[in-house]
């Protein structure tokens, strides 16, 4: 695996690292306050992530664009802003920091369907 499509794998496997992680310390301390943001690390730093990865390594002219890194790039600071954002959120912190990671993993995807269409064989 190369290019886009490994930094996309790469990257969901660090992000699910510190999200396992995340979970054992909620185990431990018994407090799942912060569940959601384990969760979205999960499946939007991880399961997403991964998906991208797979498709850009299935689809390697589609992996070669430029399109394809700014899409790696919003992914990734959309879940390193979504996630310290919805636990800002749960704690009453505020919310900027969790509108803008969502607005860019909603980017991220919106960019990855115009990237499918315009891939059709
Ligand atoms: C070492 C691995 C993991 C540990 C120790 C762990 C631990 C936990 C804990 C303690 C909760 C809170 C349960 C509750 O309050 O009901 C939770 C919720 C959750 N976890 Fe994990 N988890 C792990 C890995 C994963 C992975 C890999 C995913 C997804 C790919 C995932 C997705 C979720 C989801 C969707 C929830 C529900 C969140 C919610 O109810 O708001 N977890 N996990």
């Amino acid at each position: 695996m190369r290019g886009v499509a490994f930094w996309f794998v790469a990257t969901g496997s660090v992000f699910v690292t510190i999200g396992m992680l995340g979970g054992i310390a909620m185990s431990i301390a018994g407090d799942h306050m912060f569940a959601p943001a384990h969760a979205h690390l999960n499946l939007v730093g991880w399961v997403t992530m991964a998906l991208f990865g797979f498709y850009y390594h299935l689809e390697p002219a589609a992996g070669a664009t430029t399109l394809a890194r700014v899409h790696y790039g919003v992914a990734t600071i959309g879940v390193i802003a979504m996630v310290p954002g919805i636990m800002f959120a749960i704690v009453e912190q505020g919310e900027l920091l969790v509108v803008v990671g969502s607005l860019l993993s909603l980017a991220s995807m919106l960019i990855f369907v115009v990237t499918v269409l315009r891939n059709r064989a």
